[in-house]
């Protein structure tokens, strides 16, 4: 079965072909157009500008997509067309439902609404373990991106209970705003995890200690606004010369993803342990931060040996169109001959 997906529910244009063959995966292409230049000036994601980008990118991203996954051959129609319908931003995620809706028309093939959050787990598909992620089930799941921060209990395939969830700003929101007060490039999360890394241990002496906002409740929920008020704090309080010095910066960096780093994984551990649920099942954009991944290696060696922990590729992490496609194939079940009747919906909930 071949499928061509979609997503354009923030700031990347992706379009992706896999094909799925006797449970096997394999991703013909996966094409990411980014905006990240052109907010990089407004700090974050402008969604009538995303839209209009959109517009224009996703007729060269598709011709990509296809040109990469026919590698030039005669052009062979996809089986089934998947498309993210939320959450994301409105304006954003209807040019990439209307796109996918002509193309079903014109191909006169079934479309597949697609959850993003469905996508960034099963972005966990994509890489070694193929079909075989059913046998990890049940498992506790943390998905962190720019508009997420959510603890989910999978039971099986189409089972979840988001069993807690952030209570104002995303980690990757907090990642980006506290960038932005730094003086650092969009999108924040890599700016930092790069500054944090040039930390000497000679620069030690300049001590910054941010609160771990939730870390100590007894429920699965965060909360990132007041981090990124304790920043703004801290950075206001000194002196000109020392905030916009390299060892400051690099501080404090250090300590914001420290901080963010050490609240999702006390709160991820903890949901297993209270659960009982062996496996742990990371994705979003934030998962894609190296010190992260190694900490949460670490951390799950010597709290909960006998776990499993999945973490995708890097670049499988951040918004990307193939786990929308292999989301799509395990919802194959849901599609729709007569696409018009698809809507979006910026709120979706898992
Ligand atoms: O999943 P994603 O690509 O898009 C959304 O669905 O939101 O996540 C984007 C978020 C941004 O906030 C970005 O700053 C963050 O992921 N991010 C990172 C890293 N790479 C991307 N955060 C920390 N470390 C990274 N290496
Ligand atoms: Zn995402």
């Amino acid at each position: 079965m071949i499928i061509l997906s979609i997503d354009t529910s923030c700031d990347d244009t992706c379009i992706a072909i896999l094909k799925i063959e006797k449970k096997k995966i394999k991703v013909l292409s996966n094409i990411i157009s980014s905006q990240v230049d052109i907010h990089k000036k407004y700090g974050g994601v402008y969604p009538s500008l995303a839209k209009r980008e959109h517009e224009k990118n996703l007729v060269p991203v598709l011709k990509q997509a296809l040109q990469k996954a026919q590698n030039k051959k005669k052009f062979k129609k996809p089986d089934l067309i998947a498309v993210t319908i939320g959450p994301g931003l409105d304006p954003c995620l209807w040019v990439g439902l209307n796109f996918a809706k002509s193309l079903s028309l014109v191909w006169d093939i079934p479309l597949v609404p697609v959850n993003h959050i469905e996508g960034h787990i099963f972005a966990n598909f994509l890489s070694k373990i193929n079909l075989n992620f059913q046998k990890l089930l049940p498992a506790i799941c943390l998905i962190v991106s720019g508009g997420h921060t959510q603890l989910i209990l999978i039971k099986k395939i189409g089972n979840y209970k988001i069993i807690g969830e952030t209570r104002d700003d995303a980690a990757g929101e907090c990642f980006d705003k506290t960038a932005r007060i730094l003086g650092l490039a969009y999108p924040g999360g890599p700016s930092i995890a790069q500054e944090a890394e040039k930390l000497l241990i000679s620069d030690s002496q300049i001590a910054i200690k941010l609160p771990r906002p939730m870390i100590y409740s007894k429920d699965y929920d965060f909360s990132f606004s007041g981090l990124k008020t304790a920043v703004l704090y801290d950075y206001k309080k000194r002196s000109k010369k020392i905030r916009t010095s390299q060892k400051y910066i690099s501080a404090m960096a250090k300590e914001i993803q420290q901080t963010i780093i050490d609240v999702l994984i006390k709160k991820t551990i903890k949901a297993a342990k209270d659960y009982k649920i062996k496996n742990i099942i990371l994705g979003g954009g934030v998962i894609a931060n190296k010190e992260l991944q190694k900490q949460f290696k670490e951390k799950i060696k010597k709290e909960i040996p006998n776990s499993l922990l999945l973490i995708p590729d890097s670049n499988l992490c951040t918004d990307n169109a193939a786990m929308i496609g292999i989301a799509g194939y395990l919802n194959k079940n849901k599609a729709l001959k007569d696409a018009q009747k698809i809507k979006v919906n910026s709120n979706l909930r898992i």
